[in-house]
């Protein structure tokens, strides 16, 4: 049995193959509407969501399964004082499958150890977020038609940020890939992932905090959120939440052909006057995580695909 923790539990191969599948069920989604007849994936999310969970939820459903779940802490046994480990145990007797998000870096990762159904990490903490990687994966490849030879430039809350920290090890496996980290200096990206994922891979890299400095040598932009739950004090947050915004003007300097992808929520920093644009691809990236999420689905459940 097999879990998604982190984008790395895939090799490349296999995340190829995944796409591939993610790309037949938006061409051919008739063909896998009752892939998952009599199924049930738990949604167990501890933390707020809107597209995530809802995704999951979407994606069992359009493969002809069901849903059981709840939508935050308070709602679940967790505010008894039930651990994530009691629970796990619980729901293996009721669903196929499951997603967890979590405000503690590690918690489905603890589930997964003693989980009889498979357990993906739908973001935990400010460490990781595998399925928002696998969205922006299949969003690139099919905007940009490859996942090779770019520029990425990953702009706002580089520190707290988790779907930046699971984006920069995903790409680190294709080749010609070089990024530009582009943040306030207190959000700069963690140690760990500057040493261990790019200086490791001996990925070229850049950190600048100016974002009409970086964005004309772009091949896609990708904008997030300052992590306003994550901080320690609110006055650290007003400082730093209007930080970026992009508006007509910044992405006047972008190439033609560079794409806008931010994970969403969005709050300031896309100004609503670029959502016209063709460059902004941030509603589209939202679709294409209901098909990455199914393809994720009938992989785990190994179910069988001819
Ligand atoms: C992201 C998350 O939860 O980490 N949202 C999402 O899942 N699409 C990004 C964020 O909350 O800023």
């Amino acid at each position: 049995m097999r879990h998604l923790m982190s984008p790395l539990d895939f090799t490349v191969e296999e995340l190829d193959h995944l796409m591939d599948l993610a790309s037949d069920i938006e061409k051919n989604p008739k063909k896998y509407a009752h892939m998952c007849d009599g199924k049930k994936i738990a949604t167990l999310f501890y933390e707020p969501s809107t597209r995530t969970r809802l995704s999951f939820e979407t994606a069992m459903i359009n493969l002809g399964g069901s849903v059981i779940g709840f939508a935050s802490e308070d709602s679940s046994s967790a505010s008894k004082g039930e651990s994530v480990s009691d629970t796990i145990r619980v729901i293996s007797c009721f669903a196929d499958i499951c997603a967890m998000r979590h405000p503690k870096e590690g918690a489905p990762l603890v589930a997964s150890t003693v989980s009889k159904i498979p357990v993906i990490n739908a973001g935990d903490g400010g460490h990781q977020h595998p399925t928002q990687t696998l969205t922006d994966l299949l969003t690139i490849r099919s905007m940009k038609g490859r996942l090779s030879d770019m520029t990425i430039g990953l702009c706002g809350d580089l520190k707290f940020g988790r779907t930046v920290h699971s984006l920069i090890s995903a790409l680190v496996r294709y080749t010609g890939i070089k990024f530009v980290l582009i943040s306030p200096e207190e959000l700069q990206i963690p140690d760990y992932i500057r040493d261990d994922v790019l200086r490791a891979n001996h990925i070229e890299f850049e950190e600048v905090s100016r974002l009409e400095e970086a964005i004309p040598k772009l091949d896609i932009l990708y904008m997030t959120r300052v992590q306003k739950e994550r901080f320690f004090n609110e006055e650290d947050y007003v400082r730093m939440k209007d930080f970026y915004i992009l508006d007509k003007a910044k992405l006047k300097l972008a190439k033609e052909d560079m794409y806008v992808l931010h994970p969403l929520p969005r709050v300031n920093e896309i100004s609503v006057e670029v959502d016209n644009d063709p460059r902004a691809a941030y509603f589209n990236q939202v679709q294409y995580g209901v098909y990455a999420r199914m393809a994720l689905i009938l992989t785990l459940l190994e179910v069988k695909v001819c």
